[in-house]
């Protein structure tokens, strides 16, 4: 059963590490911590500037990604691509190298996951969306200058737009479709998860075209 969604301001944007509300989440991360206790384990924080003008939502920590370093998307695969762009694109300074202490700096950019805590399979349930989806919107709300959100996968997509009080039908699936919702410019991208971009469902071209618009976006 999801929980009752509460006030938005009765909601901070980052949830606690040690989050109760989703059972089988918590069975999860109890597994992992047994298995692996020097991991972070925990509903991972969103990473970036507080003042961004720019959100990309991811899905969910990977298991060994953001469950093991805490911190979005990295030690995973998908952060190779997310990274490398957000580097080549000015979204963000320093070096990637796949740990939380790297040093890497985003630049008017912030990154989040619709669903803090690492899911069986990456797989979050309905339920589970809904019970994270006032961190998001917290998330979003706490962010002052927020202009662009961009989505990486379709549960990204339809978790932003309810976040944003609409419904998942009010904006446009599918790779760089974009749209208005609310205040903000939305585009959405396929995952640059390992699958998508080993299948070339999502090339590297494709991923910086993403944001090469986000830019443009943030320009006008
Ligand atoms: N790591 C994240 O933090 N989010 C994703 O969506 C995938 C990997």
């Amino acid at each position: 059963m999801p929980r009752p969604e509460p006030a938005r301001a009765a909601c901070p944007p980052e949830a606690p590490p040690d989050c109760p509300i989703c059972p089988r989440l918590v069975a999860c991360r109890a597994a992992n911590r047994a298995a692996h206790p020097d991991w972070f384990n925990g509903a991972a924080p969103s990473f970036g500037d507080p003042d961004a003008r720019l959100l990309i939502v991811g899905l969910a920590p990977g298991r060994t990604g953001a469950n093991r370093t805490g911190r979005p998307f990295t030690g995973d695969y998908a952060g190779l691509l997310l990274y490398e762009t957000l580097l080549k694109l000015g979204f963000a300074e320093g070096r990637y190298e796949a740990r939380p202490d790297d040093g890497l700096r985003l630049v008017d950019c912030m990154i989040t996951n619709a669903v803090r805590c690492a899911p069986p399979g990456n797989k979050p349930e309905t339920a589970e969306e809904a019970n994270c989806r006032p961190y998001l919107a917290a998330r979003i709300a706490a962010l002052p200058r927020l202009k662009v959100i961009v989505t990486l996968g379709d549960v990204s997509r339809r978790n932003v737009l309810r976040a944003l009080g609409g419904k998942a039908s009010d904006g446009a699936a599918g790779h760089g479709s974009e749209f208005q919702a609310g205040r903000y410019w939305v585009i959405n991208s396929y995952h640059c998860s390992r699958l998508n971009t080993n299948t070339g469902r999502l090339t590297a071209p494709m991923f910086e075209a993403v944001f090469e618009r986000a830019r443009a976006l943030l320009a006008a």
